[in-house]
């Protein structure tokens, strides 16, 4: 084992690892990022449509502009108002700065014809508080905003002498005195147990959406930081709430932006139908995900995919756009070149993978398992707490999609996850650097990485029979019928059952063929897929103990919003087992924890109403 000291240990570096990064270190602390890939290989790369900010640079809107205060009710509404409200308010009003910082960074955005960022419009926007006009919010570079975003942070943590451990895969959290103090990690080239001693530790390791079959989330996405503090006590906050993107490839589940959309791209059914106008009269194709995802669900149920198959067109040919855009009476027209210059990526992604050509042709596409609204629970300093009193927890700090401060409630609205980023990865990073200031280093526990080390080895010695492949594709298998887009009862306990059998066969079944220890990729798989399995199960576990349909959140057995018994957030724990072994853990969960009110009490038309679009 290697030992490694720093005052800061930022562990993952997308764009909240990054932020952090940057400003502990300009604020004078020691920084280390632990990333299991190389920088800009990150998934913040694959957000692609826009951050979210009211800039209000669209030419026209100078009489009405956009504002924070729209931002801030428009994510407490698409949140179904289980966002905290304080948390909104600070994503909406430092938006405006952080994206102005990213251009001043040479983050290179679209522009203009008058040479301000461009904003392109995006899902659950809007102006004056939810009304029929959709606000032009998402500042874009094309459709490769995350990987422009990635980029620029990464050359400012290069300049700032941010450490990189690059391909340093986390998998414990070290605990002492009530305290973090620090991860162990092992190094992919080596095989190697190294200990990293730090007084403050950021997690922004990312989502587990690769515990769903169709996922728009890279194979990466494996949820390691949030089952490593999970496992050493720490409640996992608003686990049920996990986010379907309505437009993933047919099949493959890749992205395709909500972009598409917000340039006038319709969704259609068989009939050639644009069927959003039923479910979503006003503002149609950029309802809020949650309410896209179901309703393409339920044209397919209704045998109205095409073909009667599981999947529905995406269409952003000219012709197609300009009839939609004229019968609204919109002047803007649209053309291939256009489409060319601002969607890059998708127009690629199809004709590589699919061998259709978006301008000519509509797109198949299915809903996709995206984004984890829940996670390791913090405050709005990036902090995080541990119980419903909202108890900081010294020297723990999470930021980004494996946070839960909770600023995106029961759905998440694009762009807002690289808001999250910037704007929490800052506020954590200006923390670290004002708390390493003063706190001493505790000492590693007795034997720090020793656990974690035995539990490799015997994944790396397995000689059962099965592999983590397999036991994987039925994971992903089960969570997306069982935990999907809609859940009963019954569906959520076929779903545990499975899970159950499926962690048995992982401890006493698992086979690795390669026992070799420097780049040993079927380890960490096997290990990932433990990871996923934990946090599969505290999804299906937190959605069974909430009786009512919220947000991403839909159950067919309790279809209304309850807000009198359930406008509350879920904490789930993990109790009566040891943090790696054959047992079953048990899980306790309780949906009791306050929702931040602050703005309603403020300013009654922040209060929850039933959700129109
Ligand atoms: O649709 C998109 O471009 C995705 C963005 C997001 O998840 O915020």
């Amino acid at each position: 084992m290697k030992n490694h000291q720093f005052d800061a240990i930022i562990v993952g570096a997308g764009g909240a690892g990054l932020m952090a990064a940057l400003y502990a270190s300009k604020g004078g602390a020691k920084v280390a990022v632990v990333s299991k890939l190389y920088p800009t290989r990150s998934h913040t790369g694959a957000a692609q449509g826009g951050i979210g900010a009211a800039l209000g640079n669209k030419i026209g809107d100078e009489e009405n502009p956009d504002s924070p205060l729209f931002h801030a009710y428009d994510t407490v509404k698409g949140g179904d108002w289980l966002t905290d409200q304080n948390a909104a308010k600070v994503l909406a009003e430092e938006a405006v700065d952080a994206v102005i910082e990213l251009e001043h960074m040479g983050l290179p955005f679209d522009r203009t014809d008058e040479g301000k960022i461009s904003q392109r419009r995006f899902g659950g926007h809007t102006l004056e508080f939810g009304s029929k006009r959709l606000a032009y919010r998402a500042c874009h570079a094309a459709d490769r905003t995350g990987h422009m975003i990635l980029q620029t942070l990464y050359q400012q943590c290069i300049k700032n002498n941010v450490r990189f451990f690059d391909e340093f895969h986390v998998v414990d959290t070290l605990m002492n005195q009530g305290a973090c103090v620090g991860v162990a990690a092992v190094e992919l080239g080596t095989g190697e147990l190294h200990i990293f001693h730090s007084k403050a530790t950021l997690f922004a390791s990312g989502g587990w959406g690769r515990c769903w079959q169709v996922t728009s989330n890279a194979h990466s996405m494996t949820g390691d930081g949030a089952a490593a503090v999970f496992r050493r006590g720490i409640p996992m906050q608003d686990m049920e709430f996990f986010q379907f993107h309505p437009t993933g490839i047919f099949k493959l589940g890749i992205l395709i932006t909500e972009g598409v959309r917000g340039e006038g791209g319709v969704l259609v059914n068989r009939h050639g139908e644009r069927f959003m106008e039923k479910y979503a009269p006003s503002v149609k194709d950029l309802a809020s995900r949650d309410v896209v995802s179901r309703a393409i669900y339920n044209e397919i149920q209704k045998g109205n995919g095409i073909g009667g198959k599981n999947y529905v067109y995406l269409d952003i040919r000219p012709e197609t756009v300009n009839r939609y855009a004229a019968e609204a009476g919109e002047k803007k027209r649209i053309d291939r070149e256009y489409v060319e210059s601002k969607l890059p990526d998708i127009l690629d992604f199809c004709r590589t993978y699919l061998g259709v050509d978006p301008v000519k042709e509509p797109m198949p596409i299915q809903p996709t398992a995206h984004y984890a609204m829940g996670g390791i629970p913090t405050n709005i300093d990036a902090e995080v707490v541990i119980d419903e009193n909202n108890t900081v927890l010294p020297g723990m700090y999470a930021a980004g999609e494996t946070a839960c401060v909770s600023v995106h409630g029961a759905n998440r609205l694009g762009t807002n996850s690289l808001v999250d980023l910037i704007v929490f990865g800052r506020r954590g990073g200006m923390n670290i650097a004002e708390f390493v200031k003063t706190a001493q280093f505790i000492d590693l526990p007795k034997d720090a990485g020793r656990e974690v080390e035995a539990e490799f080895e015997r994944i790396r010695t397995s000689k059962g029979k099965t592999r983590a492949y397999t036991l994987r594709d039925t994971m992903q298998q089960t969570m997306n019928d069982n935990v999907g887009v809609y859940r009963t009862e019954e569906t959520m306990q076929k779903a545990i059952d499975d899970l159950h059998a499926l962690r048995n066969t992982y401890y006493q079944d698992l086979l690795v063929d390669d026992r070799g220890r420097k780049f040993n990729t079927e380890v960490l798989e096997a290990w990932e897929l433990g990871n996923l399995l934990e946090l599969a199960e505290i999804t299906a576990v937190s959605a069974k103990a909430r009786k009512e349909s919220r947000g991403a959140h839909s159950r067919e057995d309790y279809p209304d919003r309850d807000d009198v018994n359930f406008r509350k957030h879920t904490l789930v724990y993990r109790e009566g087992a040891a943090p790696y072994g054959a047992e079953i853990p048990a899980y306790r969960v309780t949906v009791e924890k306050p929702v931040d009110t602050s703005l309603e009490v403020e300013d009654p038309r922040f209060a929850p109403k039933v959700r129109v679009y």
